[in-house]
């Protein structure tokens, strides 16, 4: 008897404790208003957090390289967003060393201050086994590159205006940056090294968000 009001006990506090997660508490005015930069826009994730920002009355600073997706999916935010909104974008390639300080100089420019940076870009993939060749290490070097080193960068360039607006930085990892996956060692290694310089510098840091995939984050 004992046994099964312990049980009841458990499963009913368990569901309160599961019920209460899934309330969501997020209020839409807290994003009017504010300046957003996203990477990695021109389509995939990065483009639909454009189109979402802007129907949520955001300004917004998009940018990735190719310059006529990025054109589009602005003059859709404007239809979506409101009258009054920024939309601006940028080109530019994350391998290229100069990029995260053209894209917060270009932000500072065209927005004034900023309130959530959005880093989501990522090199295609390069499928194939590491096998030590001359491919595999150039595949390593770029992915590092466009897919860690511009996101520390980045995230350092902007840790002062981030902090002026106490705005938000969210990182777009993966669930290969948890545990290794085969075939795509470069990008997995990425996102682990991702998930160690973040969790190492900004976790102490309140409005840090680490996405590991497309449904769930920790903070
Ligand atoms: N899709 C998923 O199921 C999934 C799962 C786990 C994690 N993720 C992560 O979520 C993020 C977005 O994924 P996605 O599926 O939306 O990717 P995607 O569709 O391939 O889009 C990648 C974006 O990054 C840009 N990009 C690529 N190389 C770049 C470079 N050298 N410089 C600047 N921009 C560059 C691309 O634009 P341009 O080609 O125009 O430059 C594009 O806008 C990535 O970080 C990915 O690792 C995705």
């Amino acid at each position: 008897m004992a046994l099964k009001v312990i049980i009841a006990i458990t499963v009913l506090s368990l569901s309160i404790f599961v019920a209460y997660q899934l309330v969501d508490r997020f209020d839409p005015d807290t994003v009017k208003g504010k300046n957003v930069i996203i990477t990695g826009s021109s389509t995939g994730i990065g483009e639909q957090l454009a189109y979402q920002y802007a129907r949520l009355g955001a300004n917004i600073l998009i940018t990735a390289r190719r310059e006529r997706q990025l054109k589009q999916v602005v003059e859709k935010c404007k239809e979506i967003g409101r009258k009054n909104g920024k939309y601006h974008f940028i080109s530019l390639d994350m391998l290229d060393e100069g990029a995260p300080l053209k894209l917060i100089n270009h932000a500072e420019k065209t927005l004034g201050s900023i309130d959530y940076v959005i880093l989501n870009h990522a090199l295609p993939y390069h499928l194939g086994e590491w096998l030590g060749s001359d491919d595999n290490f150039t595949a390593l070097e770029k992915t590092f590159m466009a897919n860690f080193n511009s996101y520390v960068r980045i995230a350092s360039h902007t840790t002062r205006l981030l902090e002026e607006s106490r705005g938000s930085l969210i990182v777009m990892s993966s669930t290969a940056g948890k545990m290794p996956m085969p075939y795509i060692a470069p990008y997995s290694a990425s996102k682990h090294a991702l998930q160690v310089i973040y969790l190492l510098k900004w976790v102490d840091w309140k409005r840090f968000y680490l996405l590991l995939h497309n449904s769930c984050y920790l903070s």
